[in-house]
């Protein structure tokens, strides 16, 4: 008998397949939205995350599901959001700490994949350096944001900033909304998702109302 999304999901919460068991308070296996939808990709959980057993709570989080207002979607009902790691990388001294590439390896190839097999996702977004890099380890997020490509894995893959590098970055904000609004391009068929091009005649007008600046989620 095949295994479903939720046995799966099960057995991640559990999982004490590596080191990273210790430095956890619970397992975050990931929230689903709808199979063949959106899905976004980040690195592993940090403190708040770890707290809840959500992805992406903390300000990261919080940026995240503004700008996905920006273009009507509500991560609850729309959009599956994982991290390659499930557990809370930490440093000796209990702070959050960049997972390895033998973690993200590990960690990955174990649950995120067959995780994906599942959603089979019409889009995958990855969020920031470390989640491209899983998929596409000679691609820099410098020279790829913004586009969809092609990758190592069986997966095409949409590149943009991780929310953090931009809390910390203001100035790629609008670089960011610009991001978002052609994610919803390309998820409604607007876009040319080979090359990220804009099919002219259906261009969607840009709405300055719609589009995020920091007070919005600070
Ligand atoms: N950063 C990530 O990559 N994932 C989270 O869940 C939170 C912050």
């Amino acid at each position: 008998m095949s295994e479903s999304l939720t046995e799966l999901t099960k057995k991640i919460t559990v999982c004490e397949a590596c080191h990273l068991k210790e430095g956890r308070t619970q397992v975050v296996p990931g929230i689903y939205g709808q199979k063949n939808g959106l899905c976004f990709i980040g690195e592993a959980p940090g403190y708040y995350e770890d707290q809840k057993g959500v992805p992406f709570v903390g300000r990261s989080g919080k940026l995240l599901d503004k700008m996905l207002e920006g273009i009507n979607l509500v991560r609850q009902r729309d959009v599956s959001v994982l991290n390659i790691i499930k557990c809370r990388p930490t440093t000796e001294e209990g702070n959050n700490r960049t997972p390895t590439e033998k973690e993200l390896r590990f960690c990955g190839e174990r649950w995120m994949y067959k995780q994906l097999n599942f959603l089979s996702p019409k889009m995958i977004v990855t969020l920031g350096g470390i989640a491209l890099k899983f998929f596409s380890p000679n691609t820099s997020v410098t020279k790829t944001a913004g586009k969809m490509i092609n990758t190592d894995s069986n997966y095409q893959i949409f590149v943009t900033y991780h929310p953090a590098y931009i809390l910390r970055n203001y100035n790629l904000m609008e670089e960011y909304n610009t991001h978002f609004e052609n994610i919803k391009r390309i998820l409604n068929g607007e876009m040319d998702e080979t090359n990220s091009k804009e099919k002219e005649q259906q261009k969607i007008p840009k709405q300055k109302s719609e589009q995020k600046s920091l007070t919005d989620f600070l």
